[in-house]
């Protein structure tokens, strides 16, 4: 697959001037949903008895049932979305908050010395696919019999060197459309030999599914078709809103801040294993690693790097970029058509601002910078390049 060059040239008071339009996702190309069987799948998606669900969060409800943690103690990290927090506690757990060490990296001493007897789970974050050093962790969770839960929403296709990020836990969580272009899907697995008794996913609403891979291919048509794919998907859009909404369609928006209740059973949708097989899987480490290079050499002077290596096997979700002016630098990258995210501003309202202040820092700082498999280097060095100009460097 060609990823988005420079046709997007365009000329405009005689200047050449790049127009780009850079999603912060993958975007799904209509030969995708023919499927197809490239190469055989990767974990999660090949592990026996995987759960898909609409969203990660349903897998989270899941997880809390099915390791019977409801009324009980589980150790979460203060660096949290928020939305995986709403899902523990709506299913009866009780979270109790660690702090992180250096950058996105959990200090284990901390994590085991917070144990206690109430400790009922360990639940881990492997931030933007960076893993989390888990031995320590996983010797305590076993001399203590209590389990690890790996959340790997943000950790698709990531690896430990050989082994794949959510493979050590009792039980592992992901995030589909996080890092694939598939309109929905969260991942349950449950490793070793638990019991695996959760009731099975129902299928999400067919129009639902519909308004998301049209969205979604739209992307991919301002992001591939140059000027013209930009006015075709805003019409396309204009016209499939007004269809959409005047047949009382039902849309389940996926990336939202909160957990509900209503949608805890839905499932993935089957056009969604269609896209997966239609992917080439080595490419998209291999692309965004390329990517994630990139930004690290362009922008290391103007912002101080969160991560100081991307070490073999990790899969980047995001390039966190840490600026003092979030909301200033984001307005400036969206101007030149970058979507960058603020992904973790807030989050769950039991933790008190000032309770974790490395933390606070995190949240105040950090904006995410696509680095996605369907970006060129020519439009990375755009982004890098905007994000120079944005900082005035
Ligand atoms: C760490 C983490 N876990 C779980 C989730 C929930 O993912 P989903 O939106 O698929 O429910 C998110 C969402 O961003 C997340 O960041």
């Amino acid at each position: 697959m060609e990823a988005v060059g420079a046709r997007s040239l365009v000329r405009r008071r005689g200047r050449p001037r790049r127009r780009w339009s850079i999603p912060a996702l993958p975007t799904l190309r209509p030969a995708m949903l023919a499927g197809g069987a490239r190469t055989a799948l990767p974990f999660p998606l090949d592990a026996a008895g995987a759960r898909f669900y609409y969203f990660a969060r349903n897998a989270v409800w899941a997880a809390v049932k099915l390791l019977g943690l409801p009324g009980k103690e589980v150790l979460v990290p203060a660096y949290h979305h928020g939305v995986e927090i709403e899902a523990l506690v709506d299913a009866g757990a009780v979270p109790r908050f660690y702090p992180l060490g250096v950058g996105l990296s959990l200090d284990p001493h901390v994590v085991v010395a917070r144990m206690t007897r109430a400790t009922a789970a360990v639940y881990v974050i492997h931030y933007l696919g960076f893993p989390q050093p888990l031995d320590e962790i996983v010797e305590a969770c076993r001399a203590r019999g209590i389990p690890l839960i790996e959340d790997c929403a943000l950790a698709g296709l990531s690896t430990d060197g050989e082994r794949p990020l959510g493979s050590r836990g009792d039980v592992g969580i992901f995030c589909l459309y996080k890092t694939f272009p598939v309109p929905n899907g969260g991942v349950l697995v449950v490793n070793g030999t638990r019991p695996r008794g959760v009731p099975p996913p129902v299928p999400p609403p067919w129009t639902s599914t519909a308004s998301h891979v049209g969205s979604s291919l739209l992307e991919n048509l301002r992001l591939r078709g140059g000027p013209p794919g930009h006015w075709l998907a805003d019409a396309l859009r204009l016209a499939g809103r007004a269809v959409w909404s005047g047949a009382g369609a039902t849309r389940v928006p996926t990336g939202t801040q909160h957990f509900e209740r209503a949608h805890v059973q839905m499932g993935a949708a089957k056009v969604v294993h269609r896209i997966l097989a239609a992917q080439d899987f080595a490419r998209i480490v291999e692309v965004r690693r390329r990517n994630f290079f990139l930004l690290m050499g362009r922008l290391r002077d103007v912002a101080p790097p969160l991560v100081q290596e991307l070490a073999p096997g990790v899969c980047p979700l995001f390039f966190p970029l840490v600026v003092a002016r979030k909301s200033e630098v984001r307005r400036g990258l969206a101007a030149r058509g970058i979507e960058a995210i603020d992904f973790w501003r807030t989050g769950h309202p039991a933790v008190r601002p000032g309770e974790f202040s490395d933390v606070d820092r995190l949240r105040e700082t950090v904006i995410e910078l696509p680095s996605h498999q369907d970006l060129s280097p020519a439009a990375m060095e755009f982004v890098a390049q905007s994000v120079r100009e944005v900082l005035g460097a």
